[in-house]
């Protein structure tokens, strides 16, 4: 049964996608030499406008609306989701379900007017948990029902934040989202951790609001992703940062090269695995 994570700020531009991108890449990686279910990631789009990263990294045509992610959550009943899946360019165990962006928008506004609007992606996805170790599931910086979506759906909940004074004002507001969420849906979600992003250690402000965070979220602050332009690179290329700064020889248990962006990265899927798989070699 997949873990799904699902990485959400209402923010926009903090480091969801390049996080969601990377964290998939990496755990795929890092489970490459894992037969069968346990060694495959699936990643899921929830975005419909946001910096269009997602999509492109993992080489994706373009697809009609209708075999698309827009259509697992607002037809009834759902189109297979089994069908629609497809495997990303640059790692054979990770794949993607595929999504249009002006669908996605419609979905966005359709959403509020269906029934069992909160609950659509995860019972769209449940055919297919038992497919894959991880489901990684982007989201749009936005308060809505795809967010809400993706938060009923997922196990963990992964909150990037950028490490500026803006970036840490509206997380009191996932807060309340999260807290209903598991009121009405989903008692077992956890927070898996405040993911800083986009620091710049030498600027004071980053240093203050790193205090902040560990003050406000004792046990769940995670190591930091310093701004880093191998991320910046990588995501103007359409690629993971694995993919785009490869280490010399190619090893699933080091998958870091010497870039620092994939070191930190390489860390979270570290930590994930320790956590989702305690028992397991990976
Ligand atoms: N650690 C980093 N170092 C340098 N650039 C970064 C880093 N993280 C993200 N970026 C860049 O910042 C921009 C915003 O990042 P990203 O698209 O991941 O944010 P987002 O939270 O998904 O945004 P949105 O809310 O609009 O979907 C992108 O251009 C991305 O390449
Ligand atoms: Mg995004």
């Amino acid at each position: 049964m997949a873990i799904t994570i699902t990485i959400a700020n209402e923010k926009g531009g903090v480091g969801k996608t390049t996080t969601a991108v990377n964290l998939a890449a990496g755990l795929a990686l890092r489970l490459s030499q894992t037969e069968g279910p346990a060694g495959r990631v699936l990643l899921v789009d929830m975005d419909p406008q946001g910096h269009a990263l997602l999509a492109t990294a993992f080489g994706l045509p373009a697809v009609d609306a209708k075999k698309g992610l827009a259509a697992l959550l607002t037809e009834s009943p759902p189109p297979s989701v089994q069908v629609m899946i497809q495997r990303a360019e640059h790692h054979p165990n990770l794949f993607v379900v595929p999504s249009s962006r002006p669908s996605m928008v419609e979905a966005a506004r359709l959403l509020p007017t269906l029934m069992a609007n909160e609950t659509r992606l995860s019972r769209a996805l449940a055919p297919v948990v038992d497919q894959f170790a991880f489901i990684v599931v982007d989201t749009p910086p936005t308060t809505g029902d795809l967010l809400v979506n993706a938060l009923v759906a997922a196990d963990l909940v992964l909150i990037p934040v950028e490490t500026s004074y803006l970036g840490v004002s509206g997380l009191r507001e996932l807060q309340k989202t999260i807290d209903l969420v598991r009121l009405h849906f989903r008692p077992q979600l956890e927070i898996l951790g405040y993911l800083p992003t986009l620091t710049e250690e030498q600027r004071s402000e980053a240093q203050e609001i790193l205090v902040e965070l560990k003050k406000r979220y004792p046990g769940l602050l995670l190591p930091p992703i310093h701004k880093s332009s191998d991320l910046a690179y990588a995501h103007s290329s359409h690629m993971d940062v694995f993919t785009y700064r490869p280490p010399r020889a190619r090893r699933s248990d080091q998958i870091a090269s010497s870039s620092r962006a994939t070191q930190e990265y390489a860390d979270l899927v570290e930590r994930i695995l320790a956590r989702a798989l305690p028992t397991a070699s990976v």
